[in-house]
């Protein structure tokens, strides 16, 4: 497409949201993209220090929540296209603070929408070739049972998603399983869901929904299970595994998610919903020795040097036994499937985390350590 659009992407100073930005500007030079985030604890502009310069990217500090300004950003930068990642993320720390995931999740997409709508209902083409695209998580769909014995393969397991092809249950998240949060965080996610179709069935708004399952790769904040433990391993810090290390996660690479929002921000079907994911599942405690024993092969220690780092800590409250995403939708309509096994994604991400111990230490120092008592007390 030659035509230059302006597109406002939120969140892209984040995790997911820098990988998006950075396809985005480099992919498609004719677009502008408007980079809109508010940099708490959780944005860090050194994630797209290789871009900033670029001449079709702008940068703009602001928080979603305050629709004064979204109305004005929206307006003067003649938006046409909004992908909409800006959020509050980490279930831990909505179980402490309920209320920031609700202003910010719920508000926040809510004072978007807003904006978005009186701006396009003011043009003469209306609602013609604009979209709201609302990234969400397999999380509002609750929690999966343990049902498969060990060593069953996973029936959907594409050949691209790793060697380990795992199913732990006969179930998986399709895009009409019902909504049952259990956390603050997936509330709040489900809750702005529901906005974002609302605003479709009400206003006529073009919107699409898609719900991912976790992501992995460079650039995820340290509080995350993945970064978090590479970090304690180099520091030989203990390990804090929740419960027995039983929960079970499907795990995308990054790249793969940035991908398929961008498939489907071209070429998905307006008013429709597409679950991403991996088919990738791992119980917490054996990634946590595929990491244990990628760090140490890195760092050059002997195998099973880090073992002894693993803890294990009282359970998260409420924590969702299993999540598993059918995404053959995506695949069947979209013709979207992972691009990277997940053996050589995992060795990607730990060298990455590896080669850029500035990157860590930048974030780890200053207030992090501060945050990480407040939430988790001495460990
Ligand atoms: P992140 O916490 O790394 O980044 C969130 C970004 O949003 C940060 O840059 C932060 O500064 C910004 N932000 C927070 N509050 C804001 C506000 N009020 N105004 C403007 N900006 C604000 O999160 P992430 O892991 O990159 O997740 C991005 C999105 O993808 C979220 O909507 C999340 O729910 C969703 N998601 C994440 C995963 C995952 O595994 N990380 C999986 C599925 C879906
Ligand atoms: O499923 C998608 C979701 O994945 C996203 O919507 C969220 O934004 C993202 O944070 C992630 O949520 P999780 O809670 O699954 O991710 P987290 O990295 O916090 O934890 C992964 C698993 O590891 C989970 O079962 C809890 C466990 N865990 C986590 C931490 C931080 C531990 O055992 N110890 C830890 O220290």
């Amino acid at each position: 497409m030659s035509k230059r659009r302006n597109i406002l992407i939120t969140g892209g100073a984040g995790f997911i949201g820098s990988h998006v930005v950075r396809l985005f500007v480099t992919k498609y030079p004719e677009y502008h993209i408007i980079n809109l985030d508010n940099l708490t604890y959780a944005g860090n502009l050194a994630n797209l220090k290789d871009i900033e310069d670029c001449e079709n990217y702008t940068f703009i500090k602001a928080d979603i929540a305050d629709l004064e300004t979204m109305r004005r950003v929206v307006r003067d930068y003649k938006i046409d296209g909004i992908i909409h990642l800006a959020a509050e993320s980490h279930v831990d720390r909505s179980i402490k603070d309920p209320f920031t995931f609700a202003r910010t999740n719920v508000m926040g997409t809510l004072s978007l929408l807003q904006a978005a709508r009186e701006y396009w209902e003011s043009l003469p083409e209306r609602y013609e070739g604009k979209l709201f695209y609302h990234i969400s998580t397999d999380e509002v769909y609750g929690a999966l049972e343990l049902t498969a014995p060990e060593g069953i393969e996973s029936p959907f397991t594409t050949s691209a998603s790793s060697e380990h092809h795992q199913a732990y249950g006969e179930d998986f998240f399709v895009e009409t399983t019902k909504y049952n949060p259990h956390s603050p965080y997936s509330a709040s996610k489900a809750s702005s869901d529901h906005f974002v179709r609302a605003y479709h069935d009400t206003y006529g708004m073009p919107t699409v929904v898609t719900n991912c399952s976790n992501n992995y790769g460079p650039y995820q904040f340290p509080e995350k299970l993945i970064p978090l433990f590479i970090n304690n391993i180099r520091k030989r810090k203990p390990l804090p595994v929740y419960g027995k290390g039983e929960n079970v996660r499907d795990w995308l690479y990054v790249e793969d998610h940035a991908r398929a929002i961008d498939m489907i921000f071209h070429t998905g079907k307006v008013a429709e919903t597409y679950n991403i994911g991996g088919f990738n599942e791992w119980k917490n405690i054996d990634i946590i020795r595929v990491i244990i024993k990628t760090v140490d092969r890195l760092l050059g220690n002997p195998e099973g040097y880090s073992d002894e780092l693993i803890t294990f800590v009282t359970d998260r409250a409420g924590h969702d036994l299993r999540y598993a995403i059918d995404s053959r939708k995506l695949q069947r309509e979209l013709g979207w499937e992972p691009s990277l096994q997940f053996e050589e994604g995992i060795e990607k991400t730990v060298r990455w985390y590896l080669d850029n111990q500035e990157w860590m230490d930048n974030i780890t120092s200053g207030n992090y350590e501060k945050y990480y008592e407040e939430m988790y007390g001495n460990r």
